[in-house]
């Protein structure tokens, strides 16, 4: 019956038909019919579920990401929208996972907080025959066919964009710390992936000293004292994997007597408002676009995967630079 009224639903939504459906659900047996129960709810009374199973809130970004998905979910008839704030803990997310496996959602939206580990919950979704869409951030798995897409930015390619301003700025010469985001988070890999690659054809630039700040502010802030105490003056620039983490860089060198923006160089990826506020105060050197604004791609996805429309793997977003100069200029249209 359950099948039934996915089909009914979705016809009102608008989707493209049963096979369809078919194409993306696991096929169970044929149950027996039940016609003696209670009738059910008409289809066009039943809402897509989608569930969210997000990180947590743990920078403007992430708060951003929900807000879009959230206020999308909104807009579209039709879309019951089920949110799970993870705080920060895979056990959480998989918690959160195999209970909306248990309800029966229809469709599972995942951003998760690292690479590894999700072979088992992914699997128990798929043979539930719910498709996962991942966003934000990517799985380290063998068997790719645990999710149906990922939507998200290159984090290798807003690392190299970093390492190149940097190079570009410094003469290619540059003592530099570092400000990493969540041990294990594809973003925290692969933004010191692709910004290494740059400094590697620079043999005076160097990573001094290299942390996690968890991408938030206090981690970023706690992260930088250390650094400022073991290394002191020697600190040229920092590299930090968000601005979250760059603001709070930015206050621990103000503590310290140091200039940000003008003693050290400080360059970030995101693009928040706040680091706009940060480029326009001349604190902040430099930000990577990343957009959080996944909403209305994440719900145009989901139709189609829905309606058995084929999905790239990946969908990838463009990100770019943002310097001070433009700062003032572009802050009243920012997003986020
Ligand atoms: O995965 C994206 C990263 O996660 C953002 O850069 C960061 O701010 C967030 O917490």
């Amino acid at each position: 019956m359950q099948r039934r009224v996915r089909l009914g639903l979705l016809i009102v939504l608008g989707l493209s038909g049963f096979a369809a459906v078919g194409a993306c659900r696991r096929e169970t047996p044929a149950a027996p019919e039940d016609t003696s129960a209670t009738p059910s709810p008409s289809p066009a009374s039943r809402p897509l579920t989608v569930a969210f199973v997000q990180v947590g809130a743990e920078s403007a970004w992430r708060t951003a990401e929900t807000r879009s998905i959230q206020t999308e979910a909104g807009k579209r008839p039709g879309i019951e929208l089920k949110f799970f704030d993870a705080q920060q803990k895979q056990e959480n997310q998989i918690r959160g996972l195999k209970s909306f496996v248990a309800q029966d959602v229809d469709v599972i939206v995942l951003a998760p907080v690292v690479e590894t580990g999700w072979e088992p919950a992914l699997r128990e979704a798929k043979e539930a025959g719910i498709p996962v869409v991942l966003v934000d951030r990517g799985v380290n798995v063998t068997d790719e066919s645990l999710y149906t897409t990922l939507i998200a930015s290159d984090f290798v390619e807003e690392g190299r964009i970093a390492g190149r301003w940097l190079a570009e700025k410094t003469g290619g010469k540059c003592s530099i710390v570092e400000l990493q985001g969540t041990v294990g988070a594809a973003p925290a890999i692969d933004r010191k992936k692709g910004f290494e690659e740059i400094i590697a054809q620079h043999p005076e630039m160097k990573i001094i000293k290299s942390q996690s700040g968890d991408f938030t502010r206090a981690g970023g802030k706690q992260v930088m004292e250390a650094f400022i105490k073991a290394e002191g003056r020697n600190i040229q620039a920092v590299y930090a994997h968000n601005d979250d983490m760059a603001i709070g860089a930015i206050q621990a060198l103000k503590d310290a007597g140091m200039k940000p923006g003008q003693d050290v160089l400080v360059i970030s990826i995101d693009a928040v408002r706040a680091a706009f506020e940060a480029m326009i105060a001349g604190e902040l050197n430099a930000t990577v676009e990343c957009s959080p604004l996944f909403g209305p791609l994440l719900f145009d996805t989901i139709a189609k995967i829905v309606a058995g429309e084929p999905v790239p793997k990946k969908i990838i977003n463009q990100d770019r630079l943002f310097e001070p100069h433009e700062a003032a200029a572009l802050i009243d249209s920012r997003e986020y």
